[in-house]
Protein backbone atom coordinates (compact mmCIF):
# COMPACT_ATOMS: atom_id res chain seq x y z
CA UNK A 1 0.00 0.00 0.00
CA UNK A 2 1.49 3.66 -0.68
CA UNK A 3 1.71 5.50 2.34
CA UNK A 4 1.84 9.23 2.39
CA UNK A 5 4.45 10.95 3.81
CA UNK A 6 2.50 14.17 5.76
CA UNK A 7 4.71 16.23 3.91
CA UNK A 8 3.03 15.07 0.77
CA UNK A 9 -0.32 15.60 1.81
CA UNK A 10 -1.78 19.13 1.22
CA UNK A 11 -5.00 20.60 2.82
CA UNK A 12 -6.24 20.68 -0.87
CA UNK A 13 -6.22 17.31 -0.81
CA UNK A 14 -7.82 16.38 2.23
CA UNK A 15 -10.57 19.16 1.50
CA UNK A 16 -11.39 17.59 -1.77
CA UNK A 17 -11.42 14.12 -0.73
CA UNK A 18 -14.10 15.02 2.12
CA UNK A 19 -16.28 16.60 -0.53
CA UNK A 20 -15.97 13.23 -2.85
CA UNK A 21 -17.06 11.23 0.15
CA UNK A 22 -19.69 13.40 0.92
CA UNK A 23 -20.62 13.25 -2.77
CA UNK A 24 -20.53 9.15 -2.64
CA UNK A 25 -22.82 9.79 0.04
CA UNK A 26 -24.84 12.07 -2.09
CA UNK A 27 -24.75 10.14 -4.91
CA UNK A 28 -26.43 7.05 -3.01
CA UNK A 29 -29.46 8.76 -1.29
CA UNK A 30 -30.15 10.05 -5.04
CA UNK A 31 -29.87 6.26 -6.19
CA UNK A 32 -32.14 5.65 -3.19
CA UNK A 33 -34.99 8.25 -4.46
CA UNK A 34 -34.64 7.32 -7.98
CA UNK A 35 -34.50 3.65 -8.17
CA UNK A 36 -36.79 3.53 -10.92
CA UNK A 37 -33.72 4.86 -12.75
CA UNK A 38 -30.85 2.56 -11.52
CA UNK A 39 -31.08 -1.06 -11.29
CA UNK A 40 -27.46 -1.80 -10.36
CA UNK A 41 -24.49 -0.92 -11.89
CA UNK A 42 -25.35 -2.10 -15.89
CA UNK A 43 -25.56 1.39 -17.95
CA UNK A 44 -28.79 -0.02 -19.75
CA UNK A 45 -30.39 0.86 -16.67
CA UNK A 46 -29.84 4.64 -17.57
CA UNK A 47 -33.05 6.17 -19.02
CA UNK A 48 -31.41 7.35 -22.62
CA UNK A 49 -32.00 11.08 -22.41
CA UNK A 50 -31.29 11.52 -19.13
CA UNK A 51 -28.48 13.84 -18.81
CA UNK A 52 -25.83 13.67 -15.48
CA UNK A 53 -27.91 10.35 -14.35
CA UNK A 54 -26.31 8.49 -11.31
CA UNK A 55 -23.93 6.18 -11.83
CA UNK A 56 -24.02 4.34 -7.99
CA UNK A 57 -22.90 1.56 -6.22
CA UNK A 58 -20.05 1.20 -8.76
CA UNK A 59 -17.27 -1.78 -7.78
CA UNK A 60 -14.07 0.66 -7.32
CA UNK A 61 -11.24 -1.18 -9.41
CA UNK A 62 -8.44 -2.42 -7.28
CA UNK A 63 -6.23 -0.52 -10.16
CA UNK A 64 -7.75 2.44 -8.56
CA UNK A 65 -4.89 4.99 -6.74
CA UNK A 66 -5.63 5.96 -3.13
CA UNK A 67 -4.61 9.71 -3.87
CA UNK A 68 -7.28 11.98 -3.17
CA UNK A 69 -9.25 13.30 -6.41
CA UNK A 70 -9.36 16.57 -7.54
CA UNK A 71 -12.76 18.17 -6.66
CA UNK A 72 -15.80 17.58 -9.15
CA UNK A 73 -15.45 21.31 -10.09
CA UNK A 74 -11.49 21.05 -11.33
CA UNK A 75 -12.24 17.90 -13.12
CA UNK A 76 -14.97 19.63 -15.16
CA UNK A 77 -13.81 22.98 -15.52
CA UNK A 78 -10.27 22.98 -16.44
CA UNK A 79 -10.49 20.93 -19.60
CA UNK A 80 -8.73 20.54 -23.36
CA UNK A 81 -11.38 19.72 -25.96
CA UNK A 82 -10.62 21.29 -28.85
CA UNK A 83 -14.07 20.40 -30.66
CA UNK A 84 -15.68 23.13 -28.07
CA UNK A 85 -12.67 25.60 -28.07
CA UNK A 86 -9.00 25.69 -27.13
CA UNK A 87 -9.14 27.93 -23.43
CA UNK A 88 -8.90 25.33 -20.63
CA UNK A 89 -12.60 26.89 -19.51
CA UNK A 90 -13.85 27.15 -22.68
CA UNK A 91 -15.20 23.20 -23.15
CA UNK A 92 -17.25 23.61 -19.80
CA UNK A 93 -18.51 26.93 -21.59
CA UNK A 94 -19.51 25.85 -25.02
CA UNK A 95 -20.46 22.30 -24.62
CA UNK A 96 -23.57 22.76 -22.74
CA UNK A 97 -26.25 22.69 -25.14
CA UNK A 98 -24.02 19.13 -26.95
CA UNK A 99 -26.27 16.51 -26.57
CA UNK A 100 -25.04 13.09 -26.95
CA UNK A 101 -27.70 11.08 -26.96
CA UNK A 102 -28.60 9.24 -29.24
CA UNK A 103 -25.34 7.75 -29.60
CA UNK A 104 -23.91 5.30 -32.04
CA UNK A 105 -20.63 3.51 -32.00
CA UNK A 106 -19.25 1.70 -34.87
CA UNK A 107 -17.01 -1.70 -34.86
CA UNK A 108 -14.87 -1.99 -37.89
CA UNK A 109 -11.98 -3.24 -39.40
CA UNK A 110 -10.19 -6.65 -38.90
CA UNK A 111 -12.49 -7.74 -36.12
CA UNK A 112 -15.18 -11.37 -35.88
CA UNK A 113 -17.47 -8.87 -35.02
CA UNK A 114 -17.81 -5.65 -36.64
CA UNK A 115 -21.41 -3.03 -36.53
CA UNK A 116 -22.72 -0.02 -35.70
CA UNK A 117 -24.36 -0.22 -31.86
CA UNK A 118 -26.37 2.45 -29.94
CA UNK A 119 -24.32 3.28 -27.11
CA UNK A 120 -26.54 1.77 -24.50
CA UNK A 121 -26.54 -1.69 -26.49
CA UNK A 122 -22.86 -1.03 -26.78
CA UNK A 123 -21.66 -0.79 -23.13
CA UNK A 124 -24.37 -2.93 -21.48
CA UNK A 125 -22.13 -5.84 -22.13
CA UNK A 126 -19.34 -4.86 -19.77
CA UNK A 127 -19.31 -4.43 -16.04
CA UNK A 128 -19.10 -0.71 -15.04
CA UNK A 129 -16.25 -0.03 -12.23
CA UNK A 130 -14.45 2.98 -10.54
CA UNK A 131 -11.32 4.02 -11.30
CA UNK A 132 -9.55 6.25 -10.07
CA UNK A 133 -6.17 7.51 -12.02
CA UNK A 134 -4.09 10.09 -11.85
CA UNK A 135 -3.82 12.29 -15.45
CA UNK A 136 -0.86 13.56 -16.68
CA UNK A 137 -1.38 16.21 -19.22
CA UNK A 138 1.74 16.58 -21.74
CA UNK A 139 1.42 20.13 -20.71
CA UNK A 140 2.76 19.33 -17.32
CA UNK A 141 0.06 19.63 -15.18
CA UNK A 142 -2.08 16.65 -13.71
CA UNK A 143 -4.90 15.63 -11.88
CA UNK A 144 -6.39 12.72 -9.78
CA UNK A 145 -10.25 11.60 -11.37
CA UNK A 146 -12.70 9.13 -10.27
CA UNK A 147 -13.80 7.74 -13.62
CA UNK A 148 -16.33 5.55 -14.05
CA UNK A 149 -15.88 3.30 -17.13
CA UNK A 150 -15.56 -0.52 -18.54
CA UNK A 151 -12.57 -2.25 -19.44
CA UNK A 152 -10.77 -1.36 -23.01
CA UNK A 153 -9.36 -5.17 -22.74
CA UNK A 154 -13.15 -6.69 -22.20
CA UNK A 155 -14.55 -4.68 -25.39
CA UNK A 156 -11.25 -5.74 -27.48
CA UNK A 157 -12.00 -9.47 -26.47
CA UNK A 158 -15.36 -9.24 -27.43
CA UNK A 159 -15.07 -8.11 -30.47
CA UNK A 160 -12.52 -10.42 -31.28
CA UNK A 161 -9.70 -9.02 -33.55
CA UNK A 162 -7.78 -11.15 -35.80
CA UNK A 163 -4.02 -12.02 -36.30
CA UNK A 164 -3.98 -9.30 -39.02
CA UNK A 165 -5.02 -6.39 -36.09
CA UNK A 166 -2.59 -5.22 -34.82
CA UNK A 167 -3.58 -1.44 -33.55
CA UNK A 168 -6.46 0.17 -32.50
CA UNK A 169 -7.60 3.22 -33.89
CA UNK A 170 -10.61 5.63 -32.29
CA UNK A 171 -12.49 8.49 -34.03
CA UNK A 172 -14.32 11.83 -32.17
CA UNK A 173 -17.71 12.58 -33.74
CA UNK A 174 -17.03 14.92 -36.57
CA UNK A 175 -20.01 17.64 -36.36
CA UNK A 176 -19.02 21.32 -37.21
CA UNK A 177 -22.66 22.05 -36.30
CA UNK A 178 -22.89 20.35 -33.04
CA UNK A 179 -19.07 20.81 -32.20
CA UNK A 180 -18.77 24.78 -33.09
CA UNK A 181 -14.76 24.34 -32.38
CA UNK A 182 -14.37 21.68 -35.44
CA UNK A 183 -15.49 25.09 -37.58
CA UNK A 184 -12.17 26.30 -37.15
CA UNK A 185 -8.98 24.30 -38.42
CA UNK A 186 -7.01 24.20 -35.29
CA UNK A 187 -6.24 19.93 -36.13
CA UNK A 188 -7.12 17.84 -38.95
CA UNK A 189 -10.47 16.90 -37.83
CA UNK A 190 -11.89 14.50 -37.10
CA UNK A 191 -9.74 13.89 -33.45
CA UNK A 192 -7.89 10.75 -33.60
CA UNK A 193 -5.88 8.73 -31.92
CA UNK A 194 -4.52 4.76 -31.55
CA UNK A 195 -3.12 2.01 -29.03
CA UNK A 196 -1.73 -1.01 -30.22
CA UNK A 197 -3.74 -4.20 -29.47
CA UNK A 198 -1.26 -5.31 -26.73
CA UNK A 199 -1.62 -1.62 -25.07
CA UNK A 200 -5.57 -2.02 -25.51
CA UNK A 201 -5.42 -5.55 -23.94
CA UNK A 202 -3.83 -4.57 -20.68
CA UNK A 203 -5.42 -4.03 -17.98
CA UNK A 204 -5.40 -0.43 -17.06
CA UNK A 205 -7.13 1.13 -20.15
CA UNK A 206 -10.68 2.04 -19.37
CA UNK A 207 -13.28 3.51 -21.95
CA UNK A 208 -15.57 5.55 -19.34
CA UNK A 209 -18.61 7.03 -19.51
CA UNK A 210 -18.61 8.75 -16.05
CA UNK A 211 -16.53 10.77 -13.80
CA UNK A 212 -17.64 11.23 -9.70
CA UNK A 213 -20.28 8.60 -10.16
CA UNK A 214 -22.27 10.61 -12.74
CA UNK A 215 -22.75 9.97 -16.32
CA UNK A 216 -19.98 11.69 -18.35
CA UNK A 217 -20.42 15.86 -18.53
CA UNK A 218 -19.98 16.99 -22.06
CA UNK A 219 -16.92 18.61 -21.19
CA UNK A 220 -15.26 15.66 -20.48
CA UNK A 221 -16.22 13.91 -23.45
CA UNK A 222 -19.85 12.56 -23.34
CA UNK A 223 -20.96 9.95 -23.40
CA UNK A 224 -17.47 7.76 -23.87
CA UNK A 225 -13.82 8.79 -23.94
CA UNK A 226 -10.81 6.61 -23.25
CA UNK A 227 -8.57 6.99 -20.69
CA UNK A 228 -4.88 5.30 -20.79
CA UNK A 229 -3.20 6.83 -17.17
CA UNK A 230 0.27 5.84 -18.65
CA UNK A 231 0.03 8.17 -21.46
CA UNK A 232 -0.36 11.78 -21.77
CA UNK A 233 -3.52 12.88 -21.61
CA UNK A 234 -3.96 13.78 -25.15
CA UNK A 235 -4.06 10.06 -25.81
CA UNK A 236 -7.52 9.68 -24.06
CA UNK A 237 -10.08 11.01 -26.93
CA UNK A 238 -13.23 12.00 -26.30
CA UNK A 239 -16.69 11.55 -27.42
CA UNK A 240 -15.79 8.40 -29.41
CA UNK A 241 -17.85 7.37 -32.42
CA UNK A 242 -15.61 4.96 -34.09
CA UNK A 243 -13.05 1.73 -33.31
CA UNK A 244 -11.12 0.81 -35.71
CA UNK A 245 -8.99 -2.46 -35.91
CA UNK A 246 -6.48 -1.75 -38.41
CA UNK A 247 -2.94 -3.13 -39.57
CA UNK A 248 -0.87 -0.43 -39.71
CA UNK A 249 -0.25 2.41 -37.11
CA UNK A 250 -3.30 4.95 -37.31
CA UNK A 251 -2.28 8.26 -37.60
CA UNK A 252 -3.21 10.07 -34.46
CA UNK A 253 -4.25 14.01 -33.74
CA UNK A 254 -1.76 15.35 -32.15
CA UNK A 255 1.30 14.02 -34.31
CA UNK A 256 -0.31 14.96 -37.56
CA UNK A 257 -0.53 18.44 -35.75
CA UNK A 258 3.15 18.42 -35.00
CA UNK A 259 5.06 15.00 -35.15
CA UNK A 260 7.88 16.65 -33.56
CA UNK A 261 6.75 17.21 -30.46
CA UNK A 262 3.83 14.23 -30.25
CA UNK A 263 4.37 11.02 -31.24
CA UNK A 264 2.46 7.91 -31.21
CA UNK A 265 3.26 6.31 -28.31
CA UNK A 266 3.42 9.38 -25.70
CA UNK A 267 3.80 7.65 -22.60
CA UNK A 268 4.67 9.36 -19.70
CA UNK A 269 8.20 9.97 -19.05
CA UNK A 270 10.10 12.38 -16.90
CA UNK A 271 12.98 11.67 -18.84
CA UNK A 272 11.92 12.83 -22.87
CA UNK A 273 11.74 17.06 -22.37
CA UNK A 274 8.96 18.37 -24.68
CA UNK A 275 11.36 20.07 -27.75
CA UNK A 276 9.49 23.25 -25.62
CA UNK A 277 9.45 22.76 -21.78
CA UNK A 278 10.81 19.94 -19.48
CA UNK A 279 8.66 16.76 -18.44
CA UNK A 280 10.61 16.05 -15.31
CA UNK A 281 7.56 18.21 -12.77
CA UNK A 282 3.95 18.47 -13.44
CA UNK A 283 1.62 21.31 -11.58
CA UNK A 284 -1.07 18.88 -9.74
CA UNK A 285 -4.16 21.14 -10.31
CA UNK A 286 -5.89 22.16 -7.20
CA UNK A 287 -3.16 22.42 -5.00
CA UNK A 288 -2.27 26.12 -4.76
CA UNK A 289 -0.45 28.72 -6.67
CA UNK A 290 2.35 28.58 -4.29
CA UNK A 291 2.90 24.70 -4.21
CA UNK A 292 5.76 23.52 -5.13
CA UNK A 293 5.67 21.21 -8.85
CA UNK A 294 5.66 17.16 -7.71
CA UNK A 295 8.07 15.17 -9.67
CA UNK A 296 6.87 13.24 -12.70
CA UNK A 297 6.82 9.19 -12.30
CA UNK A 298 7.90 7.43 -15.44
CA UNK A 299 5.06 6.11 -16.90
CA UNK A 300 2.63 7.52 -14.74
CA UNK A 301 3.66 5.60 -12.05
CA UNK A 302 2.03 2.74 -13.68
CA UNK A 303 5.07 1.08 -14.81
CA UNK A 304 4.29 -2.51 -13.26
CA UNK A 305 1.65 -2.73 -14.91
CA UNK A 306 2.93 -1.54 -18.34
CA UNK A 307 6.64 -1.62 -18.73
CA UNK A 308 7.10 -4.66 -20.34
CA UNK A 309 5.49 -3.42 -22.90
CA UNK A 310 7.81 -1.31 -23.86
CA UNK A 311 10.82 -4.14 -23.78
CA UNK A 312 13.51 -3.46 -26.36
CA UNK A 313 11.72 -0.56 -27.15
CA UNK A 314 13.75 2.89 -27.38
CA UNK A 315 11.47 4.96 -25.49
CA UNK A 316 13.67 8.23 -26.78
CA UNK A 317 13.32 7.63 -30.40
CA UNK A 318 9.91 5.91 -29.94
CA UNK A 319 8.19 9.08 -27.65
N1 LIG B 1 -10.33 14.41 -27.32
C1 LIG B 1 -10.85 15.18 -28.30
N2 LIG B 1 -11.75 14.66 -29.13
N3 LIG B 1 -10.46 16.48 -28.47
C2 LIG B 1 -9.51 17.06 -27.67
O1 LIG B 1 -9.17 18.24 -27.86
N4 LIG B 1 -7.96 16.74 -25.79
C3 LIG B 1 -7.09 15.74 -25.16
C4 LIG B 1 -7.89 14.59 -24.55
N5 LIG B 1 -8.93 14.14 -25.47
C5 LIG B 1 -8.94 16.26 -26.63
C6 LIG B 1 -9.41 14.94 -26.47
C7 LIG B 1 -6.21 16.31 -24.14
S1 LIG B 1 -4.92 17.28 -24.70
C8 LIG B 1 -6.35 16.03 -22.81
S2 LIG B 1 -5.20 16.56 -21.67
C9 LIG B 1 -7.53 15.33 -22.29
O2 LIG B 1 -8.48 15.02 -23.33
C10 LIG B 1 -8.23 16.17 -21.25
O3 LIG B 1 -9.29 15.48 -20.65
P1 LIG B 1 -10.17 16.24 -19.57
O4 LIG B 1 -10.59 17.55 -20.14
O5 LIG B 1 -11.34 15.33 -19.29
O6 LIG B 1 -9.31 16.42 -18.35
Amino acid sequence: MLIQKPADIRPSEITSKENYLNRRDFIRAGSIAGASVLAGPALGAIVPDQQRARLADVARSEFSTIEAPNDYEDVTTYNNFYEFGTGKDDPHQNAQDFDPRPWSITVAGHAEKTGTFHFEDFIRLFDLEERIYRMRCVEAWSMVIPWVGISLADVVKHYQPTSKARYVAFETLHDPVRMPGQRRRVLDWPYREGLTIAEAMNPLPILAVGVYGETMPNQNGAPIRLVVPWKYGFKGIKSIVRINFVEKQPQTSWNMAAAREYGFYANVNPEVDHPRWSQARERRIGAGLFAARQPTLMFNGYGEQVAHLYSGLDLRKNY
